[in-house]
């Protein structure tokens, strides 16, 4: 057990003797302080989720019906939920060539008078230009949430992904690299976003009493989660380092397997998330089918990984489609880390992609 295991044994085992008490946030101020200090912000609001995050974040931009909101069609479904469930209406956008970030010509293309915000959407830690993206926002008069979900850790010319834009929304889910069961968090540095924020999160009780003119909700995050995430936060070098490894691993592994090509980029800054490889066989969303069947658990064979314009719930706001996307998830083996994933599971996880990628033709 680590020390910092042992202190959120004692820090849980404290809180389970008071409860149930009066509303309280001691754990929760005292990661949302580690957090803040931790990516050098002004401001880290805990919440419930990182769905929870995002759709505080929207409403704390006054993001609502009859606004419309640029978000990647390279994302997941939780990226685009919380803009509907806020009101608005989702314009998805197609990804640049390497898959990275936002066409920001696409993205151009598809402002209108009603577009309010871009969201960006880091996926499988991996982000685009931010210094390109903040200077298309700014010239269309765009607030930028980032979906940092996947992306703890991630950090491009310097700075870390979630810091870039207006607010960054962040998942504590389990299976993030900082985690707590369920949860989340957002960054800003903007005071009045982080106000909103706190209000909208408990139903604008007190202290944040005021005559607001919407409704919150509870969207707080628990205070034993809240002793968990500390407890990973404390530790969340020696997790990113660790999830780095696993991804060099299996690309080291799999260097010489044909069909297949590492697309981690840990020079980039990526935080690992996911084991990313190219894919470069026939029917390769098949592929990652048959490889989660086979135990390799993966972002198309096991969640069913599609073009956000392509899902059959979001077609009502396709537009044209975002080909890219759509061909950069179809060619994607993303394998899914977390922080048990022993050497030698990662083994076996290269031992059976190898040998199906091998034989390939043959399940045809
Ligand atoms: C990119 C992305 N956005 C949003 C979410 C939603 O986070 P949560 O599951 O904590 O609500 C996730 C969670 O997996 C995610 O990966």
């Amino acid at each position: 057990m680590t020390a910092a295991d042992g202190t959120a044994v004692e820090d849980l085992s404290r809180l389970l003797a008071q409860m149930p008490r009066p509303a309280g946030a001691e754990y929760v101020a005292a990661l949302e302080d580690e957090l803040a200090t931790r990516f050098g912000v002004q401001h880290a609001v805990a919440v419930s989720s990182g769905t929870a995050a995002l759709h505080t974040a929207l409403l704390s931009l006054s993001v609502g019906p009859g606004d419309e909101v640029l978000v990647p069609a390279l994302s997941v479904v939780m990226s685009v939920a919380p803009i509907i469930q806020a009101g608005a209406r989702p314009v998805f956008v197609d990804c640049d060539r390497q898959g990275r970030g936002l066409d920001l010509d696409d993205l151009a293309a598809k402002v209108t008078g009603a577009t309010k915000a871009v969201l960006p959407v880091h996926l499988w830690g991996r982000q685009g230009d931010p210094v390109r993206l903040a200077q298309a926002a700014a010239a269309h008069g765009l607030a930028v949430v980032e979906d940092a979900c996947q992306a703890q850790g991630s950090r491009t010319g310097g700075r870390a992904a979630g810091t870039n834009g207006d607010v960054g929304c962040f998942s504590l889910k389990d299976g993030k690299i900082v985690w707590c069961g369920e949860g989340g968090y957002l960054l800003t540095d903007r005071d009045d976003i982080a106000g909103r924020a706190r209000a909208l999160r408990a139903h604008h009780l007190p202290p944040y009493d005021g005559q607001p003119e919407t409704v919150g909700y509870n969207y707080r995050l628990a205070e034993p989660l809240a002793i968990i995430a500390r407890s990973n936060l404390a530790r969340f070098d020696d997790l990113l380092d660790h999830r780095r490894g696993q991804a060099q691993q299996l690309a080291g592994l799999l260097a010489a397997t044909p069909g297949l090509k590492a697309a981690t980029d840990a020079a980039a800054g990526d935080n690992g998330y996911s084991a990313l490889f190219r894919l470069e066989l026939e029917r390769p969303r098949a592929f990652c089918e048959h490889l989660a069947r086979l135990g390799v658990p993966n972002s198309v064979g096991t969640f069913g990984l599609t073009a956000a314009d392509r899902r059959p719930a979001l077609a009502r706001y396709a537009g044209s489609p975002c080909s890219q996307a759509e061909m950069v998830i179809d060619r994607t083996l993303a394998v899914v880390l977390t922080d048990h994933d022993t050497e030698e599971r990662i083994n076996g996880y290269a031992q059976t992609i190898s040998r199906e990628a091998s034989t390939w033709d043959t399940h045809r």
